[in-house]
């Protein structure tokens, strides 16, 4: 097995009653790499992602995290791991502020002799730096989510997912409700994420993104992975429409070491 491998999930299957959401697929993924997950509506990219996230147990198979064998039986245990997901509908409280999101289920308590009390000052300052860090306008963060934008609830979420230690991050359709404005700001978030040094799996329908973010992209077709290519290998956008439609059957190349690319020159 390759040394480097962050996260290696082995013959992963998972059923809903008769319906065979993953049939048996080997995903892997270096520290630092990022790989486009991409496939029809229904192939299963969201149930991988769950699934790698502690967020659904499959019905079979393995899951190595750091070489060791790991049972993410929830998302506490992946984030105690440094697994941060971005779900598709975001999993955001519109009742609540920016920082009440970006703290969920890890707010920063301080200790007064028998007290606990919420650091809430302390939480509204992190916040506002990580976002800034992040390069997002996000007008306070004592506003309520309900409020915010497509492309500002984005961020918050991203937010969340950067501020705590983490070695890998799962975006499930980061940009599909966004503007171009928006969408190109999320981009740059997750750039950065990655030039970081995070491991990133990204899922997304538009090509010019996977072609220009990705390391390598993985395609899913009925419950199966059907391609695994480095995305230098794949010469154009054109192969990967071909996976996932079918015209071409299957694509796996052998993992390769992963090599970190030269980060980009600070991108704006
Ligand atoms: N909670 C669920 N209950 C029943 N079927 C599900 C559930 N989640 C996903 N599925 C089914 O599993 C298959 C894969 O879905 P999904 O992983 O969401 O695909 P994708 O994200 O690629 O669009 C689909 O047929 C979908 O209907
Ligand atoms: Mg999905």
């Amino acid at each position: 097995m390759n040394p480097s491998f962050l996260m290696k999930a082995s013959d992963i299957r998972k059923s809903y009653g008769a319906v065979e959401a993953l049939r048996g697929v080997n995903f892997h993924i270096s520290r630092g790499e990022t790989v486009a997950l991409v496939g029809d509506n229904g192939a299963g990219k969201s149930t991988l992602v769950k699934i790698l996230s502690g967020a659904t147990r499959p019905t079979s198979g393995g899951i190595e995290f750091d070489g060791k064998n790991v049972a993410l039986d929830n998302t506490d245990i992946a984030r105690e791991l440094g697994i941060e997901t971005v779900y598709q509908d975001l999993g955001l409280c519109s009742n609540l502020t920016v920082a009440e999101n970006i703290y969920l289920g890890r707010e920063i308590v301080r200790r007064l002799g028998p007290f606990r009390m919420l650091a809430k000052r302390e939480m509204h300052r992190r916040a506002a730096h990580v976002l800034k860090d992040l390069s997002i306008n996000v007008p306070r963060t004592s506003a309520n989510v309900a409020g915010l934008s497509g492309g500002q609830r984005q961020a918050v979420a991203l937010a969340r997912a950067r501020l705590w230690e983490r070695s890998m991050i799962l975006l499930d359709e980061p940009t599909a409700a966004l503007g171009v404005q928006e969408t190109r700001r999320a981009m740059d978030s997750v750039r950065q994420i990655r030039n970081e040094g995070t491991a990133v799996v990204l899922i997304t329908h538009s090509m010019p993104m996977v072609m220009e973010m990705s390391d390598r992209v993985v395609v899913m077709r009925r419950g199966e992975k059907v391609g695994d290519v480095p995305t230098s290998k794949l010469g154009s956008a054109d192969a990967i429409v071909s996976l996932i439609t079918g015209a071409t059957e299957r694509w796996i190349e052998e993992p390769t070491p992963f090599e970190p690319r030269i980060a980009e020159g600070a991108a704006s």
